[in-house]
């Protein structure tokens, strides 16, 4: 792998996903991790990534100089950069020529590898205080700016270059480029990390960790799942038996799509489970958003162990599926093993009895690779592009209590948004868009030559990277008012349809 050396910033996931743009597999690494354990991994190039913004910044992290005496191919971008000019005999100085932001970059004439034949005035993305004064012995510099003197630098024999800026980050023009440059032209590495290449490995890794076992998977519906179970199934076959909950609280269609398309697709063994009067029994009559949450996650374990427990009977099952992410292994420290487990958040908790272990298919993943995946294991286009959905569904999408009445009229009007989003070809320009019925609301309006007093339905598109974050979409207004039109018109207890304009924070996404 390319190691990406995490010093701290947000910067890490960015430039470790950038490397796999460019079909290089990459790994992110704390930079505490001792660097005879970083070569035992035998890195094809290592990448020291933004931190804070000077090496004399108070508590900044060192980088161990054993680091540049292993002959691998390195990289250092803005801390980096200087943590490696200092390293190697460079000069970092206080010269205040800080530099936060879009800043012009000027590359000599030669521009060395990595600048090569690019605009001679390039606009990157800047976020340091301090720079580097003089480059190290045997370093060609390639480009300044106002406030860096030595901006990039290059010592191709040595396989080792550095950049003060970003080039990860899309302000800086021709980023992508640059980094491409140091991984096939500095480094010498070649682009195999490719979606048939990832599934030849995770299919091998499948067949070797399951062996003659049985494999049982749940799915939501979402692409996650659906894909990792798309995987295993490519290398275990009808060893893997899926399990789909519906609990009635599904978007128009959406069962239908898991039942049929997706088997359609793949094959699978699917058992569904029918769940829809448990769950709205247990619900009926309720309205805090949060009693709406613990309820549907306290059925969905019962609903999905019984039919784990079902399916296990049938054979002998020691596997389960999770559709866990490269970013939530990073972010929960990294470990690479795969435990037994009592309980995990994602199916919620499994009783003491029925121990899987878990296959996780995707845990070195991205999302945009996941869905590349996807595409290329032939699953229908609608359920790799699908939006994020709540496992709570439509429930805390209805404010107020839910019943099917109410889950019949929302559907209406959110298969109304949906169709009208992708007719106009923007599916992909937003994160989300839910629909969210004010079931306790009404309002006067006037229809036909009559007075109405109905419920009014908001529009939710937004636009994030992560959920974490968000803004509401400005979707062209023709198209919110087409929605809004067929909505009043189409669904007869909406008499009125309003905008949410909020974003993340203060609003979070779903309105409960
Ligand atoms: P909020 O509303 O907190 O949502 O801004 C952030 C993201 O999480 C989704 N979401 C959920 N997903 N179970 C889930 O699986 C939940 O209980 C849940 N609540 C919110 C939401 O759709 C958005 O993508």
């Amino acid at each position: 792998p390319v190691l990406v050396v995490d010093f701290g910033a947000q910067y890490a996931q960015l430039i470790a996903r950038r490397v796999r743009e460019a079909k290089v597999y990459s790994e992110i690494v704390p930079h505490s991790m001792p660097v005879a354990e970083m070569l035992a991994r035998d890195p094809a190039a290592i990448i020291l990534s933004g931190g804070p913004s000077s090496v004399y910044a108070p508590g900044a992290p060192q980088v161990d100089p054993k680091l540049f005496d292993a002959g691998v191919p390195i990289f250092g971008i803005c801390y980096g950069f200087q943590a490696m000019a200092q390293a190697l005999g460079g000069t970092v100085a206080h010269t205040g020529g800080r530099e936060f932001g879009g800043t012009a970059l000027s590359p000599t004439a030669d521009g060395g590898v990595l600048l090569r034949e690019l605009p001679a005035e390039l606009s990157v993305w800047m976020s340091h205080g301090d720079c580097v004064t003089e480059a190290p012995a045997g370093f060609a510099v390639t480009a300044a700016s106002a406030g860096a003197p030595v901006a990039a630098f290059e010592d191709l024999a040595g396989r080792r270059a550095g950049v003060q800026f970003h080039p990860e980050v899309g302000h800086t023009t021709h980023g992508q480029t640059m980094l491409t440059r140091f991984l096939y032209d500095v480094a010498g590495i070649e682009p195999t990390w490719t979606p048939s290449n990832i599934i030849d490995e995770q299919v091998a890794a499948i067949r070797a960790q399951v062996g003659e076992k049985e494999v049982i998977c749940g799915l939501s519906g979402g692409v996650d799942s659906a894909v990792a179970a798309a995987l295993v199934h490519r290398a275990v076959g009808d060893q893997l038996t899926c399990v789909f909950v519906d609990h009635g609280l599904l978007r128009s269609g959406e069962a239908e799509q898991v039942e049929q398309d997706y088997v359609a697709a793949t094959g699978i063994k699917l058992k569904v489970v029918d769940a829809a009067d448990r769950f709205l029994g247990a619900l009926a009559g309720v309205t805090d958003p949060e009693q709406k949450r613990k309820i549907i996650g306290r059925e969905f374990i019962r609903v999905f162990e019984a039919a784990a427990r079902e399916v296990a009977a049938a054979g002998d099952v020691e596997f389960l599926v999770q559709g866990t992410l490269y970013p939530d292994v990073v972010e929960s420290g990294g470990g690479t093993g795969t435990a037994n487990i009592k309980s995990h958040h994602n199916v919620g908790g499994l009783p003491d009895d029925l121990k899987f272990a878990l296959v996780e298919p995707l845990r070195t993943l991205f999302k945009d690779e996941v869905r590349a995946l996807g595409v290329e294991l032939g699953l229908p286009e609608e359920m790799v592009w699908r939006h994020p959905f709540p496992g709570p569904g439509l429930a805390i999408r209805i404010i107020g209590s839910v019943d099917r009445e109410r889950l019949d009229l929302l559907r209406a009007a959110d298969l109304i948004a949906r169709e009208e989003l992708t007719a106009s070809g923007l599916d992909r320009d937003v994160w989300q868009f839910p629909v969210v019925l004010l079931a306790d609301v009404r309002s006067v309006g006037v229809q036909g030559d009559g007075r109405s007093y109905g419920h009014p339905v908001v529009l939710r598109p937004v636009s994030s990277e992560d959920a974490m974050t968000a803004d509401w979409s400005r979707l062209p207004y023709d198209l919110i008012g087409r929605i809004s039109t067929r909505i009043t018109n189409e669904v007869p207890e909406v008499n009125r349809v309003v905008l949410d304009v909020t974003s993340k924070p203060p609003g979070t996404i779903e309105w409960e």
